[in-house]
C-alpha cells in the first residue's frame, strides 16, 4: 500500500522553477530515502507532503487523503498522523526537554500532565535518553542529545508516518550510525514509514530500503540501491561511483563498477 505519492509536481516561485513534474510512490512501512544536491528541492518536497506548502500544480496522497482535495477537519487530522524532525531540528529554548517533546500532545490533546510526563519518558527511552533529560534546556544538551530530543517530539503522537530532514548532520560518524540504528529500530517497533533526507553515504548504504535522485527539477532514479546505481546520470556518477565509494562500499548485490568508473 502506498503512504504517500507525488503525481506531476510542480513547484515554482516566480519564474524559478524548482520541481517540473516529480513522481514518486513511498510504500508503508519503508525506510524512503530523498537524495540530491543542495538547493534541488528536497526540504520542499517534505513540506509539501506535510500540507506547509502547496506545489503549484499536481497531485499529492498521504495516507489515503488526496491533499487537494482533503477537508480542514480531514487535514487536522491527518496532521496528527505524522512527526517530523526538521533539517534545522531547533528545539524551543525557552522550553525544556519535557515540554519541547509535548508540545504537540499539549496542542491536540486535553492530556491530564500527569499522563504527559509519562508519555515524554516512553518516548525519551525510545530514543534511548534517561528521563533525567526531561527537566533540561535545550543549552544543557549536546547536539547528538539534541537530534534525539527532535526525534522524540516527532514520536510524541504516535505517528504512522515520520519525516526526517537530515537526521545525522552535524554528528560525528559514531553517533551518526547510532542514530542510523535507533531510526531502524524504530521502525521495526513502532511498524511506521519514515521519509528520510540524507547526503549521508553510511545511511544510504545500510538503512534505506528505497530512494529517489532529485536532480535536473525531477526524480532521476528510484529505487533500491542496486536500481539506482544502475541508473545513468551525472549526479550518480558524481555521487556514488568514485574509487572511494566503490572501495568501501561495493554492495553485495550492486552492479559490477564498469571501467568507465573506475
Ligand atoms: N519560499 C521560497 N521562495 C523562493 N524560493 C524558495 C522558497 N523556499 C525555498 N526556495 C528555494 O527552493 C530551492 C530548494 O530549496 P530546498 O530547501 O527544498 O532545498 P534542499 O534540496 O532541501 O537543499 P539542502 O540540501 O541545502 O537542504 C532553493 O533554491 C531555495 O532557495
Ligand atoms: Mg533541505
Amino acid at each position: 500500500m502506498s503512504v504517500v505519492s507525488m503525481r506531476n509536481i510542480v513547484t515554482s516561485f516566480g519564474e524559478k522553477v524548482i520541481h517540473d513534474g516529480i513522481n514518486l510512490t513511498i510504500e508503508a512501512g519503508e525506510i524512503y530515502g530523498i537524495l540530491g544536491e543542495s538547493g534541488a528541492g528536497k526540504t520542499l518536497l517534505i513540506q509539501e507532503m506535510i500540507m506547509l506548502l502547496q506545489p503549484t500544480s499536481g497531485e499529492i496522497e498521504v495516507l489515503g487523503y488526496n491533499l487537494n482535495t482533503i477537508t480542514y477537519q480531514e487535514a487536522q487530522a491527518l496532521r496528527q498522523k505524522w512527526g517530523i524532525l526538521f533539517q534545522f531540528g531547533a528545539l524551543y529554548s525557552s522550553l525544556n526537554v519535557a515540554q519541547n517533546i509535548a508540545i504537540a500532545i499539549s496542542e491536540y490533546t486535553q492530556t491530564p500532565q500527569k499522563l504527559i510526563n509519562q508519555i515524554v519518558a516512553t518516548k525519551l527511552n525510545m530514543v534511548g535518553l534517561s528521563p533525567d533529560v526531561a527537566s533540561l534546556y535545550p543549552a544543557q544538551l549536546s547536539g547528538g542529545m539534541i537530534k534525539r530530543v527532535a526525534l522524540a517530539r516527532a514520536l510524541a503522537m504516535d505517528p504512522k508516518l515520520l519525516f526526517l530532514d537530515e537526521p545525522t548532520s552535524g554528528l560525528d560518524p559514531i553517533g551518526a550510525r547510532d542514530f542510523d540504528k535507533l531510526i531502524v529500530e524504530l521502525r521495526n517497533l513502532l511498524d511506521i514509514t519514515i521519509v528520510i533526507i540524507t547526503h549521508d553515504l553510511d545511511s544510504i548504504f545500510s538503512i534505506i530500503d528505497r530512494f529517489s535522485i532529485l536532480a535536473d527539477k525531477k526524480v532521476v532514479a528510484q529505487g533500491t540501491l542496486k536500481e539506482v546505481l544502475a541508473t545513468q546520470h551525472p549526479f550518480i556518477e558524481r555521487f556514488f561511483k568514485n574509487d572511494y565509494v566503490l572501495g568501501r562500499y561495493v554492495h553485495k548485490d550492486s552492479p559490477k563498477p564498469t571501467p568507465h568508473h573506475l
